[in-house]
C-alpha cells in the first residue's frame, strides 16, 4: 500500500454483526453513499436490522426530513450477505460481533481468505487491543480500530485506532470515512479504553470514593454535579443507565490494563451491588429504586429558616470571601469585618480539596463555629456546605438557612476533602491531562471527544483552564496529602502548565 496525498474512498463495506452498533454504522454508511453488505450468524439478524434501519428513514421521509427518493435509494444500499464469502466485493468491512479476542481474531483471519489484499478490516471494539486483534492477520497493517458509541447516529464521534502496525493510508482513509458518514473522527492510541472511554474513568469512580466515604447519598452527588457542575446527569443516574453489569466490567478492565494504576481504582461497592443483581435501570434498582420506568428520586432535606446570627467569613480566598460577603449583605444578617471573629459568630470558609476540619485548624478559629462552603462554581445553581464534626448544631442550621435565604438549594455534605463538585472535576481534569501526557491524542481532539462521546459541558483540559489550574493543583495536592492516595497525584501535564500559567489545551 503507498501513501497518497487525498485517500481514496471506500466503495463496498461489509458489516459483520449487525446488532445495535452493526446495524447503526450500516444506517451511516448507506447515507454517506457506499454499498453496505449485511452479515450475522445469527439467523434473521440481517432481516431484522434491515427493516429497523428501514423504519428509520421511513419515519425521516414521513417527517419530511429526507424524500421518499432517498429512503428508498439509502434502503437498496443495504445488501444482504448470506455467507461471510459474499463480503469478497468489499474494500471495507467493519466488524461489530461479540467483545471476545478469538472470536475478532478469527473472524478477520477468515476474512482475509476471502477480500482483497488491499481491504481494510476495521473492529468496533471498546475494550481490545486493535494490536492484539491485528497480530492475527497476515497484513496487520489493513487492521484499525473505528470504534462508534452508542446509539450510532446520534452519537456523532468516532474513534479511529490505528494498531501498532497500522499503516498511515489505512488511517487516512478510515478517518475520512469518518468525516464522510458525518462523524468527528478522533484519532487516538491503541491504549485501553482508547480516549473517551479512558477520559471518562475518573466521573464514575471518583463519585463511588465519595459514596464510599459517606460524605452523602447518590442523589446529593448527581444533585451536585447537574447544578454545580454543568453535567447533563449525574454519576449515579449514569451507573444506573449504563448498567453495572457493563460499566463494572469497564471500570475493572481499564484499571487491569493499566496495571492497577490507582487514579481508576474501581469500587468494592459496584462489585457487592453487581452481586445482588442491583444493576439499574434495566433491573428496576440499582443507586435508584425504577417504578414503570420512572426514576424514584428521594426529595431533598428541607432547610428550616433560623434567625440571623453574625457571620465572620476568613479572607484566605479574597475572590470567594467577596462573593459570600455579598450573599450575607443581601440576606440582611450582620457581617463581622475584623480579622478575628467573635464568639458568637458563624465562621464561613472557603477549603479547596481541604476538610473544615483542617481548614479551621490551620486558620487556628474555633471549629466549634466553622462550615466550609465549596466556592469553585460560585454561588448561582446550588451551595454544598460541610462542618466539622466538632460544629455545634446551631451553627450548621444558620449557615444553611444563610445559604438558603433566596431559595437557592442547598446540600449539606459531611466533611470531607474536597466537597463533592471539587473531587470530581478534579479528578476528570486530572485524568484528561494524563491522556495528553500520555499522548494518547491531541489536546483539541481529546475536548472534542469527550465533549461528544460524554456529553460534558467542557473537555477535560477545558474544564481545567475553565476552573482555573491552580486551584485544580491546590485540590489535588491537598487530597494527595490527607489520603496519601495516589490517585490524587497530579499529572506532569497539568503540573507544569499550572506553574507556568499556560493553558492545558496547549501542547
Ligand atoms: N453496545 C454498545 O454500546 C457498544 C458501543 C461501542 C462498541 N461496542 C462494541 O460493538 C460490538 C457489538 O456490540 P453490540 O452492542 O452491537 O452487540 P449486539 O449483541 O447487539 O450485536 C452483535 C451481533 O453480532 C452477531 N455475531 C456474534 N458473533 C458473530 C460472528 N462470529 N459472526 C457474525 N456475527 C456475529 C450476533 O448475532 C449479533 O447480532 C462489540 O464489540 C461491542 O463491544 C458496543
Amino acid at each position: 500500500m503507498t501513501n497518497t496525498s487525498t485517500p481514496s474512498p471506500f466503495t463496498t463495506l461489509g458489516i459483520v454483526g449487525t446488532g445495535a452498533m452493526g446495524r447503526g454504522i450500516a444506517q451511516l454508511a448507506a447515507q454517506a453513499g457506499l454499498d453496505v453488505m449485511l452479515f450475522d450468524v445469527k439467523e434473521g439478524a440481517v432481516e431484522e436490522a434491515r427493516a429497523f434501519v428501514n423504519g428509520l428513514w421511513q419515519r425521516s421521509a414521513d417527517k419530511q426530513r429526507i424524500t421518499t427518493q432517498q429512503a428508498s435509494q439509502y434502503s437498496e444500499r443495504l445488501i444482504k450477505a448470506d455467507e461471510l464469502s459474499a463480503l469478497a466485493p468489499c474494500d471495507i468491512v467493519i466488524e461489530a460481533i461479540v467483545e471476545r479476542l478469538e472470536a475478532k481474531q478469527g473472524l478477520f483471519s477468515d476474512l482475509e481468505a476471502i477480500v482483497s489484499q488491499q481491504a481494510v478490516l476495521a473492529t468496533n471494539t471498546s475494550s481490545l487491543s486493535v494490536t492484539a486483534i491485528a497480530a492475527a492477520c497476515q497484513y496487520p497493517e489493513r487492521v484499525i480500530g473505528f470504534h462508534f458509541f452508542n446509539p450510532v447516529p446520534l452519537m456523532k464521534i468516532a474513534e479511529v485506532i490505528p494498531g501498532l502496525r497500522t499503516s498511515n493510508e489505512v488511517v487516512q482513509r478510515v478517518n475520512a470515512l469518518g468525516k464522510a458518514m458525518g462523524h468527528f473522527t478522533a484519532q487516538a492510541t491503541d491504549t485501553p479504553g482508547f480516549l473517551v472511554n479512558h477520559a471518562g474513568r475518573a466521573f464514575g469512580t471518583e463519585a463511588l470514593r465519595i459514596l464510599g466515604e459517606s460524605v452523602t447519598n447518590p442523589a446529593t452527588i448527581d444533585r451536585i454535579m447537574v447544578d454545580q457542575g454543568g453535567f447533563r446527569m449525574g454519576p449515579f443516574t449514569l451507573l444506573d443507565l449504563t448498567g453495572l453489569d457493563v460499566s463494572h466490567a469497564v471500570m475493572e478492565s481499564v484499571y487491569q490494563q493499566y496495571y492497577e494504576e490507582p487514579r481508576f481504582r474501581p469500587s468494592p461497592l459496584t462489585r457487592q451491588r453487581l452481586a445482588a443483581g442491583l444493576l439499574g435501570r434495566k433491573t428496576g434498582e440499582g443507586f435508584y429504586r425504577y417504578i414503570e420506568g420512572q426514576q424514584q428520586i428521594p426529595e431533598e432535606p428541607a432547610i428550616v429558616p433560623a434567625s440571623p446570627c453574625p457571620v465572620w467569613i476568613s479572607r484566605e480566598d479574597p475572590e470567594s470571601a467577596d462573593a459570600l460577603a455579598a450573599l450575607v449583605n443581601a440576606a440582611g444578617w450582620p457581617l463581622e469585618t475584623g480579622a478575628r471573629p467573635t464568639d458568637q459568630a458563624l465562621c464561613l470558609l472557603t477549603p479547596f480539596g481541604e476538610d473544615a476540619t483542617t481548614c479551621a485548624l490551620r486558620q487556628k478559629l474555633d471549629a466549634k463555629q466553622c462550615v466550609a462552603v465549596d466556592m469553585l462554581a460560585g454561588l448561582d445553581k446550588r451551595r454544598s456546605l460541610m462542618a466539622t464534626p466538632l460544629t455545634q448544631s446551631h451553627i450548621v442550621d444558620a449557615a444553611c438557612s444563610l445559604l438558603h435565604h433566596d431559595g437557592t438549594p442547598v446540600s449539606r455534605l459531611q466533611d470531607s476533602n474536597g466537597f463533592v463538585l471539587q473531587r470530581v472535576i478534579a479528578s476528570i481534569v486530572n485524568v484528561g491531562a494524563d491522556i495528553a501526557q500520555q499522548g494518547v491524542a491531541d489536546p483539541a481532539t481529546i475536548d472534542r471527544a469527550v465533549e461528544l462521546g460524554l456529553g460534558y459541558p467542557f473537555g477535560p483540559l477545558r474544564m481545567g483552564d475553565h476552573y482555573g489550574t491552580t486551584r485544580i493543583m491546590t485540590i489535588l495536592n491537598n487530597l494527595l496529602e490527607a489520603t496519601g492516595d495516589p490517585r490524587y497525584r497530579p499529572s506532569p501535564w497539568l503540573r507544569r502548565r499550572a506553574a507556568l500559567h499556560m493553558p492545558l489545551t496547549v501542547a
